[in-house]
């Protein structure tokens, strides 16, 4: 067994080091700039700090389209607004897997009054194609009358996945039903869905990172990409 307390311990990178900073310093031997680059693509810092402008999943390839910056700084305005709209009311964020598990995690971190969290996984999509059919594989296991329901989605694709929703929380006699959406495509809603809380619009192209799949590949990548035609 080795022995833990005499291990070194971890040396931690400020996180100003920028990649093009020790790639600069570097430039003196060909072995030492060859080191530098494995450095800087292996460093546990490079995957923040560098923006791939492609990304290939099995067969497809995904250009880069909304930056991890960009999504960070909308997610802190629309949990800003939840929290000043939701203030006293003790709501509860009913958060769709599995999808929208980045944007809740970020976007409850922004809600700092008393609220619960709960969720739900429905499933439509095979491939990057909606079945039109919505299966519900984990459902709904939390009291809801009478409480004021916000739900936490990644994208509004056709609208079908909500408008069920929507049916199915009906039943258990909320107070109110709210509807926090990361991704909105206008241009391919099939059904009307009201969304209280869009994050982005974006066009009826297939889309994935941040939560969003493709054969269930993608969802921790930090930006969101598009498929590349
Ligand atoms: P809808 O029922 O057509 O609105 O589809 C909703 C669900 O399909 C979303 O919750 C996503 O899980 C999935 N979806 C829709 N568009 C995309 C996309 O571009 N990429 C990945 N998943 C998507
Ligand atoms: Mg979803």
């Amino acid at each position: 067994m080795p022995d833990q307390l005499s291990a070194a311990p971890i040396q931690q990178t400020p996180n100003t080091l920028m990649p093009s900073t020790i790639v600069s310093k570097c430039q003196n031997s060909p072995h030492v700039r060859l080191l530098g680059y494995f450095f800087v693509t292996l460093h546990p810092q490079s995957k923040k700090l560098c923006h791939m402008d492609t990304i290939k999943i099995k067969d497809l390839t995904f250009q880069l389209s909304i930056t991890e910056q960009q999504i960070q700084q909308r997610i802190q305005e629309i949990g800003r607004q939840i929290h000043r709209d939701f203030a006293g009311k003790d709501p509860i964020f009913l958060v769709v897997l599995n999808g929208a598990f980045m944007f809740a995690s970020d976007l409850l971190k922004e809600v700092e009054i008393p609220c619960q969290v709960s969720f739900i996984r429905l499933s439509s999509y095979v491939g990057t194609q909606s079945t039109g059919e919505v299966k519900e594989i984990m459902g709904i296991n939390t009291p809801l009358e009478q409480r004021h329901v916000i739900i936490v989605e990644d994208i509004v694709d056709t609208g079908v996945t909500m408008k069920n929703m929507w049916a199915l929380l009906s039943d258990h006699k909320p107070a109110s039903i709210h509807l926090a959406s990361l991704l909105v495509k206008p241009k391919n809603l099939k059904v009307n869905v009201n969304v209280d809380y869009t994050g982005f619009n974006i066009g009826n192209d297939f889309i994935v990172g941040y939560g969003l799949d493709y054969d269930g590949y993608g969802r921790n990548e930090r930006n969101i990409y598009v498929l590349k035609s």
